[in-house]
Order: C-alpha cells, then sequence, then structure tokens
C-alpha cells in the first residue's frame, strides 16, 4: 500500500521532502513507508536521500511530571494559601524525591518561605515546567533557554530522526514489476522468459555451510608421519592382525616365557580362540633352541621353552610382532636390503590415566641391510626425527630383550624447556635375526614410538582420553587444524 503511494506520488510530482510528513498525510506508520523506501530504492525505482533531525523525548521523570506537575507545583500546592505548615508535616504529604527537588526550586521561583515553617508567598503560580513537556511530547520547537532548563535537569534526551527525501530513481515505473526468482519448464514452454525480469544474483550472501567429512588429528599426523616414511624409502608393512600369537609377538623375538610383560597383567590374552592354529614348525624347532642353549655366540636363556605358552593368543602388545613377521620372510628370500615401516593399534593391559590407555598407537620404523652400525640408528633417527620438527636430539642407553645395543630417544621440547622422552629403539639382537636365516653379516636397525605422544603435544591435548576413547567430544574432529609437520 505504502510502496503505491509513494510510486503514484513520484508519476505527478517530482519529489517526497519528507517521509515522516508523507506518513502522517498519507496515513501510514513512518517505519513501514521506510522499509518501502529502502525496498524501492535498492531496486533503484527511487533514489532516496537521508534526513536526520535531533529531536527531544522526555527521561521517565520528565514523563511523570507531564502526568503529575512539576515537584515545585506539588509543593507549592501542598502549602496552605493562609498561614504556615511545618517542614516536617509538608515532608510527610510528598514523595521524598518531589520533597527534596520541590523544595529547591520552589524556594529559587520564590513561590513559598522556605524556614522551620513554610508559607506561600505568591498566591498563583503556573508549572511551565509541565506545560514545556506536554509541547516537548507533541513535537513542538521550543527555544534555546528552556530546552537547556530541561535538559539540565536530566527531563529531556537528543534523539535522532532518520527519515528520508525520496525522487524518481533509474528504474522508475509507475508499479513495481515482479522480478522471477527461477527460471522454470513453464517459462521455457510458453515463451514467457523473453519478458520476465530475473532478479540478480547476490554474490555476497553467505551459502550454507558445507557438511564434509573430517579427520580426527591421530589420522592427520598419521597421515604426515607416512609421508615422511614414504620420502625416505620405506615401505609400509601389513598390520591388520590386532590378534597375534604369543610367538610372533614375544618368542621370536628372544623374549623369555617368563618375562613380566608375558603376564595377564600386562598382556590381553584372549579367551577364545585361545590359541593359534598354526606356526611354521621349522623355524618355531630353532626358536625353542636359542631360547634354550643359544647358539650363534649366545648361552640362550637356559630353561624349558614350552610350544604351549608360544600358542597362545593375545592382542599384540607392540607392532615388532608384525616386523619379526615380515623379517621372517625377507629371510627366506635372496637378500635384499629393505626399509619398513608401520603406524598402527597395540593394547596393553595397563591403568588407564591422563596419558595412558589400555590401546594405543606404535610408529614403527627398521631398515634391514648389511653391516649396517648403531652410528646408521643415530643418523635415520636424526633424517627422521628432524622432520618431525625435533632436531635436538640424545640417546640413553636401555635395555630390550630383542635388541641390543638398545636406546631410549629424547628430544628437547622447546616449550617445556626439557629433555622428553620420545621413543626406543635398537638394533636386532643375532638371537632373533639368526634363527630367521639371515646371512650373518645383516644387521637391522630399528626404533618405536607412540603417535599419540606428538598427536597430543601438536594439538595441544593434555589428556589422551580427549583425543581417544568414548569420552572423544565429536566436535573435535570439526575444529582442528591440519596438520603440517616439522613446519614452525
Ligand atoms: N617395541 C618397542 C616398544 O614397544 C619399540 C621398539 C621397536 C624398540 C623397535 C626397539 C626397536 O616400545
Amino acid at each position: 500500500m505504502a510502496e503505491e503511494a509513494i510510486l503514484g506520488y513520484l508519476a505527478t510530482s517530482e519529489e517526497i521532502p519528507d517521509s515522516d510528513q508523507f506518513a502522517s498525510q498519507h496515513g501510514f506508520q513512518h517505519n513501514d513507508v521506510v522499509n518501502v523506501i529502502k525496498s524501492l530504492h535498492g531496486f533503484r525505482y527511487i533514489d532516496a536521500q537521508d534526513i536526520k533531525r535531533e529531536s527531544w523525548v522526555l527521561t521517565d521523570e520528565g514523563k511523570k511530571y507531564a502526568a503529575d506537575g512539576s515537584p515545585e507545583i506539588q509543593l507549592f500546592l501542598a502549602v496552605p494559601q493562609e498561614g504556615s505548615i511545618s517542614k516536617d508535616e509538608l515532608q510527610k504529604k510528598l514523595e521524598p524525591s518531589v520533597f527534596k527537588i520541590g523544595c529547591s526550586q520552589a524556594g529559587k521561583n520564590k513561590w513559598v518561605d522556605m524556614g522551620k515553617q513554610v508559607s506561600r508567598k505568591v498566591q498563583h503560580v503556573e508549572d511551565k515546567v509541565k506545560d514545556l513537556l506536554i509541547r516537548i511530547q507533541k513535537g513542538e520547537a521550543l527555544c534555546k533557554d528552556d530546552i537547556n532548563s530541561l535538559k539540565a535537569r536530566k527531563l529531556i534526551v537528543a534523539q535522532t530522526w532518520k527519515g528520508y527525501s525520496v525522487k524518481k530513481g533509474p528504474n522508475y515505473a509507475p508499479t513495481r514489476k515482479k522480478v522471477a526468482t527461477d527460471l522454470t519448464r513453464e517459462n521455457l514452454q510458453r515463451g514467457d522468459w523473453k519478458e520476465l525480469e530475473f532478479k540478480e544474483y547476490n554474490f555476497n550472501a553467505k551459502g550454507p555451510p558445507a557438511e564434509a567429512g573430517h579427520l580426527h588429528p591421530l589420522l592427520k599426523v598419521k597421515q604426515q608421519l607416512k609421508n615422511i616414511f614414504l620420502q625416505l624409502g620405506f615401505e609400509e608393512m601389513p598390520t591388520n592382525n590386532f590378534v597375534e600369537s604369543s610367538f610372533w609377538n614375544f618368542d621370536a623375538l628372544f623374549q623369555p616365557q617368563q618375562h613380566p610383560a608375558r603376564d595377564s597383567h600386562d598382556t590381553f590374552f584372549l579367551e577364545v580362540p585361545s590359541t593359534t592354529r598354526e606356526l611354521p614348525e621349522e623355524y618355531v624347532k630353532l626358536v625353542k633352541r636359542v631360547h634354550e642353549s643359544g647358539g650363534y655366540g649366545s648361552r640362550g636363556y637356559m630353561y624349558d621353552w614350552k610350544k604351549e605358552e608360544a600358542n597362545k593368543n593375545l592382542l599384540r602388545t607392540h607392532t615388532t610382532a608384525v616386523s619379526t613377521r615380515m623379517l621372517y620372510a625377507l629371510a627366506k628370500q635372496p637378500f635384499t636390503p629393505k626399509r619398513y615401516f608401520s603406524i598402527d593399534r597395540v593394547f596393553r593391559n595397563e591403568s588407564v590415566d591422563r596419558t595412558h590407555l589400555a590401546e594405543f598407537h606404535q610408529i614403527e620404523g627398521l631398515v634391514c641391510d648389511k653391516g649396517l652400525t648403531l652410528g646408521d640408528l643415530i643418523g635415520v633417527l636424526n633424517d627422521f626425527f628432524s622432520r618431525l620438527g625435533m632436531s635436538k636430539l640424545r640417546f640413553k642407553p636401555a635395555y630390550n630383550p630383542y635388541t641390543e645395543p638398545s636406546m631410549e630417544i629424547f628430544s628437547y621440547h622447546e616449550g617445556l624447556k626439557k629433555w622428553v622422552e620420545i621413543g626406543n629403539s635398537g638394533m636386532f639382537r643375532p638371537e632373533m635375526l639368526l634363527p630367521m636365516g639371515f646371512p650373518e653379516d645383516v644387521r637391522v636397525i630399528a626404533w618405536g614410538l607412540s603417535l599419540e605422544r606428538p598427536t597430543m603435544i601438536l594439538y595441544g591435548v593434555d589428556n589422551i582420553r580427549d583425543l581417544f576413547g568414548h569420552k572423544v567430544d565429536l566436535s573435535l574432529m570439526k575444529r582442528n587444524p591440519i596438520c603440517r609437520l616439522g613446519i614452525d
């Protein structure tokens, strides 16, 4: 309605000088007129210029006096025409704020004599304040002095009023053409698309957020690590068997059967199926012998090795079980040097706390070649870890049943300003490699670390249960940034 009125008015008149006047003359709300002006302006049917006017509105206190009269008049009327009233009596008749303001204003105006007793000085007074306030309410303009005195008493405040003056725009038409938002099959069949005016695209409008899959931080760090291994010429080992026999997890690694790690307090054993179906019997015999009586320059452990113990199924406690299977297969071929890696899940019967879970991921790398030395291991570790952004390494002698020498790996943590343990490494023992059938001069250097530790550091997670397991907040996946290792 307001739209027709505006467009219609402009058909015969040059200008609408004031949207407010126009609204009241045509019986519209100013707000509605403003909305129509904005929309018509957007489509350039009209040109609109802002008009700003300062106007005055009553404060809450001002509104009260406009209705009830000013405090000074209320006070004056409470004083008897003849005689006087005690100040205490007068106070009881009025609201505290009205009494206080009334006393000072009526005194200033010389309407009353203020003492212990209060009496009128004049008989007739006018409530000028109330009159001025009502005039402001009506939108009348007041002189500067009156405005200033009301402002000083905080009875009015300034308000900026906004309206428009309006002229025809470049696309002016007496009625607005409906613009089409869709091109339909019917438009094409009827051919009316030729006459239709289409709504323009708003290229600044935001589209709905795209729904997409998100990778878990562990997967992102895993992918980066894979890339590093691949750049260094390592091949990935098949780690798709969480269930392993004790033989491949422990015995083939020259880990004695009475070793504490083989206790059910440390390892999850399977109830069904509780034992493995097959093991390479010829190789089993050689492993039994090396445990019992050694060979290859070793004394062995000198105990009764039991097949039943080796048959027991378990959830693998390290991915070195897979490395062992791979080395066994490699030893059967004519010798070729190899570099292998794996990143996958392992299980340990541990009590769960902020930094430990009963399952985690292990990153493992190994190099198999003739004549490798501990220096080669240190060199490979420096190369590998510097690509993760850890270039300051230290090594500490350690013990593993399957490596000799063994080294714990420490990296200097710039944030924590201290050396932190990041992994374990060593050279596989001859008692492990020679029964497999490798030539005597073949050496295998290897190292392992957890995927969780670097991921927690990179993503600033300090409780492992926030990263992995049933307590993880799924929005973690949506929020976390991409992973780029080794880039500060
Ligand atoms: N298997 C070791 C662990 O579980 C890691 C390791 C791998 C150590 C290879 C030495 C050589 O911690």
